[in-house]
């Protein structure tokens, strides 16, 4: 029997593309969306959807039992930007439900689960260039809080309970098929709707301030390929740095210019460049790439090609 998957956060600019990658692979019905809202009409129409809020773990603890679950994936967290503003409710949620997961695998009424990282766990005081896999990490925000936290959670659980959790620490992440959801890196999926649609954008961050990204489909790959290698093959149980591409502002302007001659740029750094600031502009993902054979397949050209082209028509008759 296929084994059976819950997704926390379908919704949002991962999940929605996370939950039809996996449906396409094993079956609409062995996927469990859920959100506390409703998402795209795709998410909605092909498969199993639940409202269920992540910080309830009676919620989440019915969904697995109703539904049979084997998998979990947490995608439901707030994110870097928006938990500056609201720092508690940032924590509770993006701590309440990893510990709700992780306690279900600890009663073994699940047995694996995925929840994500990010190069948020690293802070001032962290090596900015090619960022190691272990190094000093002393985050400055409290997203960054968060995730660290639950990196080391998430390695607690495993070494003391057997718990098969597995983890990457994304980049920023580039997509067109879902808006992103109040993070530092959004400028970099912004940027290509205002070219499509007014030839020109304001940066909330500054031209030289590089940051690792990555487009969504080598996410999305990367993510899948984790949860189905072979348990030895998975060393790191806090979470694993993941790379494929670092540009500045001005040098995706650049590329976008290869396909909109007439994009322009400036810039009005806000309060997110201070986040920015803090974390690494390159890492080094030796480990994942040894580990479990992670690739990445999108450099920045290709990556800009599929964006323009993901996106023309939204905006086709502007
Ligand atoms: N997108 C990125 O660039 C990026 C980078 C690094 C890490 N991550 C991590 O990946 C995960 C997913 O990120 P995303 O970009 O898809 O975020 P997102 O904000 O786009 O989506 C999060 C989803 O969670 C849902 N949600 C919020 N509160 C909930 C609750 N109480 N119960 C159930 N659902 C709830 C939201 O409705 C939303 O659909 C997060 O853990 C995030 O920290 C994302």
């Amino acid at each position: 029997m296929a084994s059976k998957i819950l997704i926390i956060g379908a919704c949002g600019q991962i999940g929605t593309e996370l939950t039809m990658a996996l449906r396409n692979k094993v079956g609409n019905d062995n996927v469990i969306a859920s959100d506390i809202r409703e998402g795209s009409r795709d998410l909605m129409e092909s498969g199993p959807f639940e409202i269920a809020d992540a910080t309830s773990f009676e919620s989440i603890e019915n969904l697995v039992i109703q539904h049979e679950i084997d998998e979990v994936y947490l995608m439901a967290a707030m994110l870097s930007a928006t938990a500056e503003k609201f720092p508690m409710k940032g924590w509770e949620l993006n701590m309440g439900s990893l510990f709700h997961v992780l306690n279900l695998a600890k009663e073994k009424k699940i047995t694996r689960i995925f929840w994500p990282s990010s190069i948020a766990v690293f802070g001032p005081s962290t090596p900015k260039i090619d960022t190691p896999q272990t190094t000093v990490m002393e985050p400055s925000t409290v997203y960054g809080i968060s995730k660290q936290s639950g990196e080391r959670w998430c390695e607690y659980y495993h070494q003391k309970y057997g718990v098969d959790v597995r983890s990457i620490r994304y980049p920023g992440l580039i997509s067109y098929k879902t808006l992103p959801g109040g993070g530092t890196t959004d400028y970099a999926v912004e940027i290509y709707h205002e070219a499509l649609k007014h030839k020109k954008y304001t940066s909330f961050l500054k031209e030289d301030t590089e940051l690792p990204m990555m487009f969504m489909d080598d996410a999305i790959k990367a993510t899948i390929q984790l949860m189905e290698a072979p348990s030895e093959k998975v060393k790191v149980r806090s979470s694993y740095n993941l790379a494929a591409l670092n540009f500045t502002p001005e040098t995706l302007a650049a590329a976008i210019r290869e396909h909109i001659p007439e994009f322009e740029i400036d810039y009005a750094p806000d309060f997110r460049q201070a986040i920015a600031d803090s974390w690494p502009s390159s890492i080094d993902d030796a480990q994942a790439r040894e580990d479990w054979g992670w690739s990445h397949d999108f450099d920045l050209e290709k990556m800009t090609f599929e964006m323009l082209a993901g996106l023309k028509d939204t905006y086709q008759g502007n």
